[in-house]
């Protein structure tokens, strides 16, 4: 039988350690993770690469070697790694940081779309990028100016990637998550109220158990991927659809 092939990134914690869970279950499905932090799991589908997006100079000296060449029946991309960033107003951010999240939200899933779609764009395989994006992309939060921002970009790459790739081999979802119990929303309540408005409504969403569990959020990922000829749309909401 053919393989299939998922490359992961933000693999070891949150939404992407979920996805990652919801794929290794699946035995045709060989995995490439990367994050700063290996899990050392013990599963010979699985190969965990340490990268810090954060400086782009590595990913770019390593990107021909993160995707397999290979007579693969899928290949799966999804660009899950984030930083929420500093939560401050714009004023107030230091431009480190400011560079730092843009090279992880934006310029490494950038980089990542560009590399797979050059690599495999004779494969025969069934192809599809899924670049993780948020409702905060189309909704201005204060103290999110740089996340809002690159999560925004990240989904017209998205959309502009789809638009020149209309002949069908490819398939580009840019999606929003919800709001997931993840370490993300704990950096997000210990946000101070003074440079984050909205603290304590994410403090309530926690507190009233409005959040939606990473498990959960990934089984629809993986719906919409493996079905995605029911969704016609790049730019997609796990809010819109459940699970049938
Ligand atoms: N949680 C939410 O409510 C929510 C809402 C909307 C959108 N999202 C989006 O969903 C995605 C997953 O978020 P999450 O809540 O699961 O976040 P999380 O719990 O903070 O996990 C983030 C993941 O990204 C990786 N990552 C962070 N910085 C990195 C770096 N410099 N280099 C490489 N990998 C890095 C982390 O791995 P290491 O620390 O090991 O590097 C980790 O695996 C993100 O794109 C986020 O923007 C989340």
């Amino acid at each position: 039988m053919k393989k299939s092939l998922l490359i992961l990134t933000g693999h070891s914690k949150g939404l992407g350690r979920a996805i990652l869970d919801a794929y290794l279950q699946k035995d045709e499905f060989e995995i490439i993770a990367i994050s700063r932090t290996k899990l050392g799991l013990d599963n010979s589908n699985l190969t965990e690469i340490s990268i810090d997006f954060g400086d782009l100079e590595v990913l770019e000296n390593e990107l021909a070697s993160l995707f397999p060449r290979g007579d693969y029946k899928q290949v799966l991309l999804i660009n899950n790694a984030g930083w929420i960033g500093e939560i401050k107003p714009i004023g107030s951010l230091q431009f480190k940081k400011m560079r730092t999240q843009i090279n992880i939200n934006l310029l490494a899933p950038m980089y990542l779309t560009n590399a797979f779609v050059s690599t495999y764009k004779d494969s025969e395989a069934r192809k599809i990028i899924c670049n993780i994006s948020s409702g905060a992309a189309s909704k201005p939060m204060e103290g999110w100016g740089v996340y809002c921002s690159s999560k925004a970009a990240i989904a017209m790459f998205t959309n502009v990637a789809a638009k020149e790739n209309t002949d069908g081999k490819f398939r580009f979802f840019s999606v929003a998550p919800g709001i997931i119990d993840t370490q993300m929303q704990d950096e997000i309540r210990q946000a101070d109220g003074m440079d984050f408005p909205q603290v304590e409504r994410f403090k309530g969403y926690k507190e009233n158990g409005d959040l939606s569990t990473p498990e959960s959020v990934a089984a629809k990922i993986s719906y919409l991927l493996e079905n995605e000829n029911k969704f016609h749309e790049v730019i997609q909401d796990v809010r819109n659809f459940d699970l049938p």
